[in-house]
């Protein structure tokens, strides 16, 4: 790769499109909502927008369980609007990336129908049998195989049950995937996401289902056969992988995927073994430790990605910032600037521009997420208290990211004027689009800024990391190098004042700063600044 491929300095949008803006007041965002909103993307400075799932879905997983991936769901639009959308946000130089979902469909595509139908249908070794289940369990809680009578055999689905696992070692079934894919990719997209792809190359008999010993060998085969061709971005999102890993997914030369996301900063706030739920407080040291890990460790071999936010992980101003009314603000803008000058493809999710917040349940009854639901019911057998379990749903539920995008003050947060599937957060007359429009000095103008000083500074790009030691676990610092060019970005990752070593004192240049104060050894509580040295 001699030209440097787009995506190394593009900043791409995800949107979750049941939650972004509804257009006919049915309560739930459509693409029609998306196209309206397109010039608010375009003046943020975004690149490219990843969609989360349209597809036609019975929406047991909110469109992670597709049953046919060549449709649009009614509820979002009609094909015609998925063109009409590429067409339009091409026209403002913004991509669009789609869901790829394939490493199992919904329990209602055809194939799967098909495949209930008797062990010699051809659809049926789409999907992966077995006469006697093993202890596999469900991401989702519970056993991973379901028994079908009619069969006499349980079918794997490492989510919900209405979510069966594609069989990979099927030449014809791979087949048709390539052809799915190519009809997206001939329609002129920027590229895919690939949801939990590091499960493809599973061995359900050894009990193996991330990182399984075919899966690159299956990407290989998935890029030549498809987007090899195009110049597009892919990321898979990959909770297994560390920088080892990371290389073999994005090393350019193997001819597999641009990026992936890995997660291992997200699972420092849960307890060691344990999932996600079981709580602890995040320690910053470990937090920087980690970054500057996968900073230095994939630098020249592959390609990160950065992200606080998506879909499934709660809002970070109210996980690792502070989203008390003091505090949000400083803290939401110090997230952003300790994360956008890292090397890498920065992912801003909806409403993380605004600092928009968790959104905090009193009961299960007003959750609507199948992943909590079903911790829910699983731990209450267990013998845990309604209230521990509230409070990990508060934490850590993925409905905090998927209440509606607040855009102005009115009823529903100018979402809809009908009924919205989730309710608009109570905050929204002092969070959202228009005040933040309003206000230079909100966090939006912020993630503007750093998205326009990435197209300026090469050495926001390729620069090369090192860590600064502060003396101080809370202050946390990096520079940046390229040629002459050097970068020095300090953060404060607490609500506390707190004084620290500066390691270099010659500035040039303020890059960015959340405070209007002169930069001294003293920062204030999430102080955070970049300069040119
Ligand atoms: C990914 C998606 C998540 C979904 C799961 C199953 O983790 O991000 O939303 O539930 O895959 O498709
Ligand atoms: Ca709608």
């Amino acid at each position: 790769m001699t030209n440097q491929s787009w995506w190394k300095s593009a900043v791409i949008y995800q949107i979750y499109p049941r939650s972004f803006q509804d257009s006919n007041n049915d309560g739930i965002g459509d693409l029609p909502g998306i196209i309206e909103r397109l010039d608010y993307l375009a003046t943020l400075g975004i690149d490219a927008i990843w969609l989360s799932p349209v597809y036609r879905s019975p929406n047991d997983d909110n469109g992670y369980d597709i049953s046919d991936y060549e449709a649009i769901g009614e509820e979002y639009g009609s094909m015609d609007d998925m063109d009409r959308l590429i067409a339009e946000a091409n026209q403002r130089n913004i991509k669009i990336i789609m869901d790829l979902v394939v490493n199992h469909t919904s329990d209602e595509h055809p194939w799967f129908q098909q495949a209930l139908q008797g062990k010699d249908n051809p659809y049926h070794d789409f999907f992966v049998w077995r006469d006697t289940p093993n202890e596999l369990e469900s991401n989702f809680s519970g056993s991973a195989w379901e028994y079908v009578p009619a069969l006499g055999e349980y079918y794997l689905h490492l989510h919900s049950i209405k979510q069966p696992d594609l069989n990979w070692e099927n030449p014809e079934m791979r087949q048709a995937i390539w052809d799915m894919m190519n009809f997206w990719l001939e329609k002129g997209i920027g590229g895919f996401r690939l949801d939990v792809i590091d499960l493809i190359g599973k061995e359900p008999d050894n009990l193996i289902t991330k990182n399984g010993p075919k899966l690159h060998e299956l990407l290989q085969e998935m890029n030549e056969k498809t987007f090899g061709a195009y110049d597009v971005v892919t990321v898979g999102e990959t909770w297994g992988a560390t920088p080892e890993i990371a290389e073999l997914y994005s090393k350019p030369e193997r001819n597999e995927l641009s990026m992936v996301f890995q997660f291992e900063h997200i699972n420092l706030d849960k307890q060691a073994g344990k999932r996600k739920w079981d709580l602890k407080k995040l320690d910053p040291q470990d937090l920087h430790d980690v970054f500057s890990k996968w900073q230095i460790e994939l630098d020249g071999k592959g390609w990160n990605s950065l992200f606080w936010n998506n879909h499934d992980l709660p809002r970070i101003v109210s996980r690792w910032g502070n989203d008390s009314e003091e505090f949000r603000e400083v803290s939401g803008k110090m997230l952003a600037i300790y994360l956008h000058f890292m090397k890498g493809t920065p992912y801003i999710y909806q409403g993380e521009e605004l600092g928009m917040t968790n959104f905090p349940v009193a009961d299960i009854s007003e959750v609507d997420d199948i992943e909590s639901r079903r911790m829910y019911a699983e731990r209450l057998e267990q013998g845990y208290s309604k209230e521990a379990m509230i409070t990990s749903i508060n934490a850590k539920g993925r409905d905090n990211a998927r209440h509606p995008m607040q855009w102005n003050d009115t009823e529903h947060a100018g979402f809809t004027q009908g009924t919205p599937w989730l309710p608009a957060h109570p905050n929204k007359a002092s969070i959202n689009v228009e005040k933040a429009l309003d206000n230079p000095a909100s966090i939006f103008y912020t993630y503007q800024k750093l998205i326009a000083l990435r197209k300026e500074k090469q050495v926001i790009i390729d620069g090369s990391y090192e860590i600064v030691a502060t003396e101080n676990p809370n202050v946390l610092a990096y520079t940046r190098t390229l040629g002459e060019e050097r970068l020095f970005v300090v953060v404060n990752f607490s609500e506390e004042v707190q004084t620290y070593q500066l390691a270099h004192t010659e500035f040039k240049e303020t890059l960015i700063h959340n405070y209007n104060t002169p930069i001294t050894t003293t920062l204030q509580p999430y102080e955070a600044f970049a300069v040119e040295i």
